[in-house]
C-alpha cells in the first residue's frame, strides 16, 4: 500500500490497467470529451483548489481529468468505502491526481480520505452523498472562507444539503447537480436501473426470469429498477409511502403492497429508498428462507442489518458480496455488498455514456461556480437551465439525432391567450 501526503492508494501494479479502463469508459463519453477539449483551450478553472468525493470509478476519473484540463488541482477521495475501482485509483495518481481511496476502506480510513481531501484547502467541492460537505462544515470549518462554492451529486447529497439550509448551517452556495433533468432521469432511472441489476448478478448469478423482485422505493432510480427487473421477466412488486408514485408504479403494471405483506412473497428484495430501516427486523422475520437482501441506496442503513445480525444463529461469506445469515429457524437470508450500494460494490456503477451526462453537468457547474464567484448566497441551488438544455444538445449531437425547432408562428402561440376554440 502506498502512503504519502496527499493520496493513498492500494496497489501501484494496478496503474497500466487502470488506465486503461479509464481510456475505454472515455469512449462514451463524449460530452465530458467536448467540454474537456474546451477547457484545455479556455482553463476556465486554471489555479483552482478542488476537493472532490465521489465513487472511483472510470467515468469520476474522466471527470477529474477534464477538471484538470481546465487548469484545477483537484484532489479525490472516494464517497463510498466500496465502490472503489483501485486500479483506477492508482492510475489517477499517474496522471497527477492525487487520490485516497481503497475498496474496502473502514470507516476511519474513509473519513482519513476525506480529510486528505479537504487538506487540499478547497476553492470548490464536489461531493456525493454530502460526507465532504458536513465533514467540512462540522470538522474543518476553519477552510471554509476560501470556499467558492460546491455541486452535489445524488438525492441523498441534496436532501442533506437542503436540511443544512434550513437549519441555517449552510456556509457556501451548492448546486444541485442531482436535479439536473439531465442528470435524474437518465442517470438516476436507466443508469441505477441497469447497473443495479448488473452488481445483483455479478454477485449471484442468478436468473432474473420468473423471481418475485420487491423494489422498495418507486422513485427514478426505482422506476428504472422495476423496469429492468421487469424486462428480464420478474415479477415486480413495489412499496411506497408516497400515494402518487404508489400510484404510478400501479399503473406502471406493478403490484403495489404493504412491505410486511410483500415480505413473505419476494425471492428478492431491492432497497432504494434513500431511508432508514426500510427493510426492518419486522419484514426479516417474515421473509423465506433463501431471499436475497440487496441496497441501491446512498448509505447502508436502508436494511437494518444490525437487526439480521441480531437475529442469525451464524454467519458466513458464501461468495464475494454474499453474506449467508444463518436465523435460528435455519432459515437463510443473504445479504450482498454488506447492504452497501450493490451497483458500485459488485459491479462497476452506472454505464458510462450516462455518467457522462451527470458529469457534463459537474464541470459545467464548476466553471459556473468559478464566473459566478462571490455572487451566490449560501443556499442550494438547481443547475441553470442553459447548462441542463446544454448537455441534452450535446448529448443528442453526439448520438447523431437532430430535433426539430419551433417556428415563429409556433412560439408566438405558446406564450399568447388569444387563441382558443
Ligand atoms: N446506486 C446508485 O448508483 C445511485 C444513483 C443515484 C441515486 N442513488 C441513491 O438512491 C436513493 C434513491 O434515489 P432516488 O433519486 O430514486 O430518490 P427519490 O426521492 O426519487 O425516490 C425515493 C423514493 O423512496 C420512497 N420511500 C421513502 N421511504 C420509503 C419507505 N420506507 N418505503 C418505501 N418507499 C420509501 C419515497 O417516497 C420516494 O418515492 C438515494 O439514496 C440516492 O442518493 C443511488
Amino acid at each position: 500500500m502506498t502512503s504519502t501526503k496527499n493520496y493513498d492508494v492500494k496497489d501501484p501494479s494496478l496503474a497500466e490497467a487502470g488506465r486503461q479502463r479509464i481510456e475505454w469508459a472515455f469512449r462514451e463519453m463524449p460530452v465530458v470529451k467536448l467540454i474537456k477539449e474546451r477547457f484545455g483551450k479556455e482553463k476556465p478553472l486554471k489555479g483552482v483548489r478542488i476537493s472532490a468525493c465521489l465513487h472511483v470509478t472510470t467515468e469520476t476519473a474522466n471527470l477529474a481529468l477534464a477538471l484538470k484540463e481546465g487548469g484545477a488541482n483537484v484532489v479525490l477521495c472516494a464517497s463510498n468505502p466500496l465502490s472503489t475501482q483501485d486500479d483506477v485509483a492508482t492510475a489517477l495518481v499517474e496522471y497527477g491526481v492525487p487520490t485516497n481511496a481503497i475498496k474496502g476502506e473502514d470507516e476511519k480510513t474513509y473519513y482519513k480520505h476525506i480529510n486528505t481531501a479537504l487538506d487540499n484547502n478547497p476553492q470548490l467541492t464536489v461531493d456525493d452523498g454530502a460526507d465532504l460537505v458536513t465533514t467540512l462544515h462540522s470538522k474543518r470549518s476553519d477552510l471554509i472562507s476560501n470556499v467558492i462554492g460546491g455541486s452535489e451529486e445524488t438525492t441523498t447529497g441534496v436532501i442533506r444539503l437542503r436540511s443544512m439550509e434550513k437549519a441555517g448551517k449552510l456556509k457556501y452556495p451548492l448546486i444541485a447537480v442531482n436535479d439536473a433533468q439531465t442528470k435524474y432521469l437518465f442517470d438516476n432511472r436507466y443508469g441505477t436501473g441497469q447497473s443495479t441489476i448488473d452488481g445483483i448478478t455479478r454477485a449471484t448469478n442468478i436468473l432474473w426470469a420468473g423471481k418475485k423482485v420487491v423494489v422498495c422505493g418507486y422513485g427514478w432510480c426505482g422506476h428504472g429498477i422495476a423496469l429492468r427487473a421487469k424486462g428480464l421477466g420478474a415479477q415486480v412488486i413495489v412499496t411506497e409511502v408516497e400515494p402518487v408514485r404508489a400510484l404510478e408504479a400501479v399503473m406502471d403494471g406493478y403490484r403495489v403492497m404493504p412491505l410486511l405483506e410483500a415480505a413473505k412473497l419476494g425471492d428478492i428484495f431491492i432497497t432504494i429508498a434513500g431511508d432508514k430501516n426500510v427493510i426492518d427486523k419486522a419484514h426479516l422475520q417474515l421473509m423465506k428462507d433463501g431471499a436475497i437482501l440487496a441496497n441501491s441506496g446512498h448509505f447502508n442503513v436502508e436494511i437494518n442489518i444490525p437487526a439480521l445480525e441480531s437475529m442469525a444463529r451464524s454467519k458466513r461469506r458464501i461468495r464475494p458480496f454474499v453474506d449467508e445469515y444463518t436465523l435460528d429457524s435455519n432459515r437463510h437470508l443473504y445479504l450482498l455488498g454488506e447492504g452497501r450500494l450493490i451497483n458500485l460494490a459488485a459491479a462497476e456503477g452506472h454505464p458510462a455514456s450516462v455518467m457522462d451526462m451527470s458529469f457534463a453537468n459537474q464541470a459545467l457547474c464548476m466553471e459556473y461556480m468559478v464566473k459566478n464567484r462571490g455572487k451566490l448566497e449560501p443556499r442550494v441551488y438547481p443547475v441553470p437551465e442553459e447548462i441542463d438544455k446544454q448537455v441534452a444538445r450535446l448529448k443528442l449531437s453526439s448520438m447523431g439525432i437532430d430535433i426539430d425547432s419551433l417556428t415563429q408562428e409556433q412560439e408566438k402561440y405558446l406564450t399568447s391567450w388569444e387563441e382558443g376554440t
